[in-house]
Formats: C-alpha cells, structure tokens, sequence
C-alpha cells in the first residue's frame, strides 16, 4: 500500500492475550489479578466522575510521583508515570536507542513486546537465549555469545522473568547491569509475587531503570498505569518525548488510592501465592512439570497431549490459559494464577482431560 512506510508494513503487530468475553469462562491467560481492586480505590474512582471530566488531568502526574517516591526513598524526579508500562518501554526505545545503529537486546524468551518494540524503532536485535531452567546465564558465558552485546544501548530483562516466572536475585542483576554500557531497564512487572526486588539498583547505578505496574499486583489493567524508577537524568530525558498527557485522571485518581490502601493489597499477594502453591501441587500431581514461579502465573509442561492440544481442549472446557508459538516454550501452558475456585475449575478440566483422553 502506497504511504506506509516499508519498516511498517513488515512489521508484526504485538499479539496480545485474548480478551474475549464468554459468559462462564475461566480466564487464566492474561495474568490478570483475580481480586478486585480495593474498595476505597473503587470509591475514589466514583468520586472523581464527575463534571470534572471535562479537563485535563496533571500533565506530569505529579501527586502520583511525589508520593511514588516516597514509598521508594528517593525524589520524584526519578520517576516517570506512563500509560501502562508499556508506553515507557516503548519511550525508553525511542529515548535511549539509536535506529539502525543501535541495539536492543533481550534474553529470550522473555516479554514478547520487547521485539515489535525494536522493530518498529528501526533498531538492531540483540540477545541471548537463557539457560534451560529459565535462569540467567553467567557473565562468563554471555562473553562467549556472539549475540549478546555489552555495548547494546538498551537491554530489556523481564525479572521475575516471563513466560518462565523465574525470579532472579539482585546481585546477579546487579553484576549484569554494571558490566553493560548502555541502559539497563529491570521490567518488574510481578515482582510483587517474588520474595526480592531490585528496586535498590535503580537508586544506585547510573544505567538502570527499574519498571512497575500497577496492572498486576494492584489489580488496575483496566486504567493503564505504570512507572519507572531511575537516575534524574534518564528520567529527564524520557520525559522530553512522553506524550503532555499520557496518563488519563481516573487512572492517576486510582493510583493514588492504591497507594493508601497497601497492606489490603499485600493481603492479595499471600493470597495468590497461597494458591499457587496449591495449582502448583495440584498440576505435578496430574503430571505436569511446573516450574518454580515467583509471579501470579505458573510456567507448565502437560503430559499425554502437545501443549496446543490442551489450549484448545482446556478452552472447549471453558478454561482459557495461554499458549506462545515459541521455540524455548512451545511445550508448556503458561496458567494464570486465579481464585482458589478458578484453579479447582482448571485442575477438575484437566483431570476430565487426561480420563477421557480429549
Ligand atoms: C513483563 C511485562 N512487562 C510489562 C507488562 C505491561 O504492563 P502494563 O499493563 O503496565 O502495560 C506486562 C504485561 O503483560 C508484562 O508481562
């Protein structure tokens, strides 16, 4: 078609888990929270409809941040608020990444944005698979890897990794980041899952920034709001591009109570690793081989049939978990981690599965 450019007509769009809206079904795909948000953010939220409507929220989201930082020890120009955390990983590609010339890595697997992010940038592609196990390979042997480029300008780690749900411990982060030139950003999406974060990093190193979600943990995907914490002078200069409004009132109004309302939060978190450690035990009982998860989802290889197979034979059940055409993860099912109820209706389908043998 005449006027798109070339890079864009040969780019494939981010597919995205779907949405569908089936009454009854089981939704396990998109690592949703399955508890509701807090009720006082749910009144926040109500309050703020109104006739104010009609304006534009704080451009810079500047209550948000200034209380961001204080719950992080550090100042509110070492944070920017985006429009999910997407947005600022998408702006951190644009600020930090050379078209062309230079490179974005990633270990694979790892969040499957990361590569339309490069290539919709016009960027290079680096990286380097991780270990069998989900682990990050040593230092000594990312020498050794003809992909891997410690001078990348921008190097991207989903830490707890996904699809895997691997965690991995800050000093080996740490090592990481000091032994690359450019920036270092730690996608934290479900940290709030694992037992560390690395927060600490981004308040320390010059290179790197550690990204959050209030999508997951804090149960807002639907208002879009996430933040990255790091150096002023990275954080300045991603705010140079960010769009002069990017994070919608009600979101920013969400926020806000979200962060009154901590400790009804991290009741949650119990909740959900409580339960996977049941859907866990319940799935190696049937044969699947789980991985160990520091996130709200669960990695797992299914006996009997291919993995595609038991998509399509766990959704004729009404259970939708989500499935990646990758080569490092083509066996396994990647299972959200619902409600107690949600992951019986799971384990009760997939036992019906394995017996019936479809
Ligand atoms: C690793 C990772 N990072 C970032 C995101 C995006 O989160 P947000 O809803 O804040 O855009 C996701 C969402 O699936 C994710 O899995």
């Amino acid at each position: 078609m005449a006027g798109i450019r070339p890079l864009v007509r040969a780019l494939r769009a981010y597919v995205p888990g779907e949405q569908p809206k089936i009454p009854g079904l089981v939704k396990l795909n998109t690592n949703e929270n399955p508890y509701p948000p807090s009720p006082r953010v749910l009144r926040a939220v109500k309050a703020a409809v109104d006739g104010r409507l009609r304006l534009y929220p704080d451009p810079t989201a500047q209550p948000l941040r200034e209380k961001l930082a204080k719950l992080h020890g550090c100042r509110p120009g070492n944070i920017i608020v985006g429009n999910g955390s997407d947005e600022l990983l998408a702006m951190a590609v644009r600020a930090f990444v050379e078209p062309r010339t230079g490179a974005v890595q990633w270990f694979r697997p790892s969040y499957s944005l990361y590569p339309v992010l490069a290539r919709m940038h016009g960027a290079r592609e680096a990286g380097a698979p991780l270990e069998p196990d989900f682990s990050l390979p040593a230092l000594a042997k990312l020498r050794r890897t003809r992909s891997w480029r410690f001078d990348a300008a921008l190097t991207l780690v989903t830490t707890p990794n996904a699809p895997s749900g691997r965690g991995y411990a800050t000093a080996e982060l740490d090592a990481l980041s000091r032994s690359l030139k450019g920036v270092v950003v730690l996608d934290e999406a479900y940290v709030d899952f694992g037992p560390e974060n690395a927060l600490s990093l981004a308040l320390k190193r010059p290179n790197v920034l550690v990204a959050r979600t209030f999508s997951k943990a804090y149960s807002l995907c639907f208002q879009r709001v996430g933040y990255f914490v790091g150096p002023a002078a990275l954080v300045a200069a991603l705010d140079k591009i960010r769009d002069s409004y990017n994070v919608n009132g009600l979101g920013q109004v969400a926020a806000l109570a979200t962060l009154d309302d901590l400790p009804w939060y991290r009741r949650n978190f119990r909740r959900v690793i409580a339960t996977r450690g049941r859907l866990g035990r319940g799935l190696e009982d049937q044969g699947f081989r789980g991985l160990p998860s520091a996130t709200n989802f669960i990695l797992a290889r299914p006996p009997r049939f291919p993995a595609k197979a038991w998509l399509a034979r766990l959704r004729a059940r009404k259970i939708l978990v989500r499935w990646f055409d990758l080569p490092e993860v083509r066996d396994y099912l990647r299972i959200t981690v619902g409600t107690d109820s949600e992951v019986d209706a799971l384990l009760a389908a997939s036992r019906a599965i394995l017996s019936k043998g479809r």
